[in-house]
């Protein structure tokens, strides 16, 4: 017995067939930069499909660089693709004053707790708004200018999967 497999090749436009529809994209009009951390494990279906399909430039960080060779490959020219560990990417740009219009975080559930914990570094990060993923229990204590403008629901995982959604006062 032979077997054939067929390989079909990854695109966009396949990604955006898999996207997840709850991502509050309304915050997306009028901005033109994103910085996508925890970017690569369903190649943006979640998050970065949508910025794109919004027309920003996106930078995306993620520890898999065989994902984040895909995803460049993808992606409209101009976009970015950083091998690198989200926090400490985080910290290094807020240290050199680098923003992006909006800073999406999908972080793996059990980082949640780790991503609200450093809140204040991902709005450092982003001139207008901060899309964080977090759980029932996650704590998101919310930085002086900022506000929670929405929350979310994006599955019903360990009594709920969120986004919660800052923006600047
Ligand atoms: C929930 S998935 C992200 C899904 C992605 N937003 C999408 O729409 O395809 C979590 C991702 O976090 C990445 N990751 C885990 N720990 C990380 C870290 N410390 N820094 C950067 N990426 C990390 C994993 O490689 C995985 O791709």
């Amino acid at each position: 017995m032979s077997l054939t497999l067929e390989v079909v090749p990854l695109t966009l436009d396949r990604v955006r067939k898999s996207a997840h529809p709850v991502f509050p994209v309304r915050v997306l009009d009028g901005m033109s930069s994103a910085l996508v951390v925890f970017a690569a494990g369903f190649y943006g279906a979640q998050d970065a499909i949508h910025v794109a399909d919004a027309g920003l430039v996106g930078t995306c960080v993620d520890v898999d660089a065989d994902k984040l060779l895909l995803m460049e490959a993808m992606y409209p020219e101009g976009w970015e693709f950083r091998v690198a560990d989200a926090f400490a990417f985080a910290r290094t740009w807020r240290h050199a004053h680098r923003r992006w219009d909006i800073v999406t975080v999908d972080s793996p559930t059990n980082l949640f707790d780790r991503c609200a914990a450093d809140v204040e570094v991902w709005c450092d990060l982003a001139w207008r708004t901060v899309v964080l993923g977090t759980g029932v229990e996650t704590a998101v204590e919310v930085p002086e200018g900022w506000r929670v403008s929405d929350v979310v629901q994006r599955s019903d995982y360990r009594g709920g999967v969120f986004w919660t959604v800052l923006e600047r006062c």
